[in-house]
């Protein structure tokens, strides 16, 4: 359990009172961010929204939507808080929070008392390079726990609050969930069991809840940059040359948020239920 997590369950910027749990009302949570001016705006949530793709999308969706964003660095959040309600002013809900922590995150999205949400956008995930003669049963568990298990757990726990809005639950994917490829192992299947809980979703909700897979090629963010590192490490201790990251070979966090819009902004009668997106210039 992350502590941090526990002892700051949940903070808005504008009003940054650390809450170790006692003087918390739950006022403070869904209602604060659906009051006074910031009543009309749509309710959107995304995880992993302090980073690559998930801060490009919270970025956009905050131009018209009132926000809550989870991370587990509070300072991050904070940051991005305080810039959210600048440019944009959307009221914003942060949550910091290891998803993986079954139990905080049940516990913190009880007290945010979310009547309805209009959008929840999974983008948190983790990269796990590495082939299978390679990988420890633990580093298995780990990164499922992530990029399946925790989506899976969020998904349900917050499942009530979208129905009522018949909203909108966004699966940032992969190409990888799509294809696999040595070395990959690990990742494609995290991302190959995502697109299997977004179709199943998708069916279970019919009529109820929208569901839309995004399936992304690579994007320049922090994640692919360390990616490219340990395959970089890997050529050279083969004696190969690597070549340098360059940013212009990969599409932007925002061109995955401008595929994020074109699903929320879909008319009620339609949904867009797979979109694959890859950079232009990619063979
Ligand atoms: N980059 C690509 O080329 C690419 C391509 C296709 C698909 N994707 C997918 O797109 C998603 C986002 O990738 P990205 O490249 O934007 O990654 P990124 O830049 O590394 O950002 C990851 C975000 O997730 C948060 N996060 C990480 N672990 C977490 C945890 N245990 N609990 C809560 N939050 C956590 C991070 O914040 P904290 O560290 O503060 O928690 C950060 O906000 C991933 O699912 C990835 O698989 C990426």
């Amino acid at each position: 359990m992350s502590p941090q997590a526990d002892a700051v369950p949940m903070t808005r910027s504008g009003r940054r009172r650390r809450d170790g749990g006692a003087d918390f009302t739950p006022a403070f949570g869904f209602s604060a961010i659906t009051s006074g001016r910031h009543q009309r705006r749509p309710v959107a949530l995304v995880t992993g929204a302090t980073s690559g793709i998930g801060l490009a999308v919270a970025r956009d969706l905050a131009r018209d939507h009132n926000m809550i964003l989870m991370a587990r660095t509070l300072k991050d959040l904070e940051e991005l808080a305080a810039a959210l309600e600048e440019e944009s002013g959307a009221a914003v809900l942060v949550c910091p929070v290891d998803l993986t922590d079954d139990a905080t995150v049940a516990r913190m999205t009880s007290r945010i008392q979310l009547d309805r949400l209009d959008v929840l956008v999974h983008c948190a995930g983790v990269e796990a390079p590495g082939r299978i003669d390679a990988l420890a049963p633990a580093r298995w568990r780990e990164v499922l726990d992530l990029d399946l298990v925790s989506v899976a757990h969020l998904t349900s726990l917050l499942l009530p609050a979208l129905r009522r809005s018949k909203g909108l639950t966004v699966f940032i994917n992969s190409g990888a969930g799509l294809r696999t490829s040595a070395g990959h192992a690990l990742y494609c299947a995290a991302k190959a069991g995502l697109k299997a809980l977004a179709d199943a979703l998708r069916e279970e909700e019919r009529g109820q809840v929208r569901v839309t897979t995004i399936y992304p090629g690579r994007v320049d963010t922090p994640m692919q940059e360390r990616l490219q590192a340990v395959h970089a490490a890997q050529r050279r201790a083969e004696g190969a040359t690597a070549p340098a990251y360059r940013a212009a070979d990969h599409m932007t966090p925002q061109s995955v948020a401008s595929a994020v819009r074109l699903a929320v902004s879909t008319t009620m009668d339609a949904v867009v239920e797979d979109l694959a997106i890859r950079p232009s210039a990619m063979l």
